[in-house]
């Protein structure tokens, strides 16, 4: 567990944000370092000047003995600066508070054991001014750097606190993160290994937080959900393909039994083998009608889509299907004014359409009336196929799309209820929706498609 936290996403972003903390907090103390000590040193430079400048002026209107009055005034106000010196030609200290120096024009800088024998924080140095005032007189002017190293001493100490509270607070920080992480990680892994265990219905628990953890549990959920629907809806299939496959089999063993036990002749046998073949022959198309909807349900010809005319495809369904409407007496018709393009295949829209206008004619008592009609908005574009038949009661129109399901009355119709079922998995493909409603009397089927611009 203690290696795993520390090698968790939110434990290595927090020990960057950690280090690049450190980072900019040291190159803001150096920055600030460098402000303050030029501000403070050209501070005390500026004050030797003054004293300096004094120093001279004093000198100038009133000889040697002035200069010295002015450095022991000076020395007297604590405002100056703390180390003054004066010298003669010879070396000699004639005033001030620092002993005789061998004399440095411009920028000086002593070691304060120059003034304190006994000062044993002889790290820090004073710093000044030296200059002559006049031909061999030379004076110093300095003040002590020991306050400015102590304030420097105490800003490095604070500066070091802060940091290693900051990391300090990082570290556990990254460890609380880090653990969170960990606990939801985990509680994600366990409910996986369930659900592999086979406890299907197990879901991740998500909290209200809408974060990215979150996002994921319901994600997962959503997606083993709809992996629950799939095998769900695998089950149905396989169940209700040995359900319904079982009576044509019936029936061809029926026929078969039926020879064995009854037929003599070779015209009797022909005719047992004959419905044999036709029984195989139903049983075959199922099989290949249900091999076609799985093969559409996953995609397979979207690859040959192209525009294709629907005014065509409903103009010439309309012309084939003339004959058969007309052996049951029903009256066929076709609105169909303007021509249409949609991005599809051809073939599967032809079998869509032939499969409505199929029920239509099956599904209905003689003497029916048929219209297929196109209608085209802005953005859609729908074709309607609707009879004045016995219709769907509401509760079914979902149900008739399941393969193999048919009405109780439909039961005597030819059919195995896997043509809905077809154009359900067609209309998907090309994007399209396909709605059952009541044509009062009758059924309309719509199937909407987004129009090509
Ligand atoms: N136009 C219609 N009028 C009345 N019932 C219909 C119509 N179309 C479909 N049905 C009902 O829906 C069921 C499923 O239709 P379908 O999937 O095409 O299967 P099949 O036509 O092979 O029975 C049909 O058995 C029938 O009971
Ligand atoms: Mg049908």
């Amino acid at each position: 567990m203690e290696i795993r936290l520390f090698r968790t996403e939110s434990f290595r972003l927090t020990a960057i944000f950690a280090l690049l903390f450190v980072g900019a907090t040291l190159v803001l103390s150096g920055v600030l370092y460098a402000i303050v000590d030029s501000a403070f040193k050209s501070e005390v430079l500026l004050n030797a000047g003054q004293d300096l400048a004094a120093i001279r002026k004093g000198y100038d209107s009133e000889g040697i003995s002035e200069a010295k009055e002015v450095v022991n005034q000076r020395l007297a106000r604590p405002t100056t600066s703390n180390f003054l010196l004066l010298q003669n030609a010879g070396g000699k200290k004639i005033a001030g508070n620092l002993p005789a120096i061998t004399p440095a024009v411009g920028t000086v800088r002593l070691p304060i054991s120059a003034a304190r024998k006994d000062d044993r924080r002889a790290e820090h140095r004073i710093l000044g001014r030296g200059q002559f005032i006049a031909p061999g007189v030379y004076a110093f002017a300095g003040q002590d750097l020991a306050v400015f190293n102590a304030a420097e001493r105490e800003a490095l100490r604070a500066i070091g606190w802060t940091l290693t509270a900051a990391l300090i607070f990082a570290v556990a920080a990254g460890i609380l993160l880090s653990r969170g992480f960990l606990r939801r990680m985990d509680t994600i892994t366990q409910t996986c290994q369930a659900i592999m265990a086979g406890q299907l219905s197990d879901r991740i628990p998500v909290p209200g937080t809408q974060d990215e953890l979150s996002r994921l549990a319901s994600t997962i959920n959503a997606m083993l959900d709809r992996i629950n629907a799939l095998m769900e809806n695998v089950r149905q299939i396989s169940t209700d393909i040995a359900h319904d496959l079982r009576t044509p089999l019936t029936r061809l063993r029926h026929h078969l039994e039926l020879a064995r036990a009854e037929a003599a002749t070779v015209d009797e046998y022909g005719v047992a083998v004959d419905h044999g073949i036709e029984d195989t022959n139903r049983i075959l198309s199922i099989f290949s009608a249900l091999l076609r909807i799985s093969q559409i349900e996953a995609g397979a010809g979207r690859a040959s889509f192209q525009r294709v005319d629907l005014q065509k495809i409903v103009k010439n369904l309309a012309d084939l299907y003339g004959p058969a409407a007309e052996d049951k007496k029903h009256i066929l018709e076709a609105n169909a004014d303007s021509s249409v393009d949609v991005f599809g295949d051809r073939e599967l829209l032809s079998q869509m359409f032939v499969n409505l206008i199929e029920n239509a004619i099956t599904h209905t008592p003689d003497g029916a009336r048929v219209t297929i009609d196109m209608t085209a908005t802005e953005a859609s574009v729908s074709v309607r196929v609707a009879d004045n038949g016995p219709g769907i009661p509401p509760d079914e129109r979902e149900k008739v799309f399941r393969r193999f399901y048919r009405l109780e009355r439909g039961r005597s119709t030819p059919g195995s209820g896997l043509g809905l079922a077809l154009v359900a998995a067609i209309a998907q493909i090309h994007y399209a929706t396909v709605e059952l409603s009541d044509n009062a009397p009758g059924l309309c089927a719509t199937v909407t498609f987004r129009k090509l611009s």
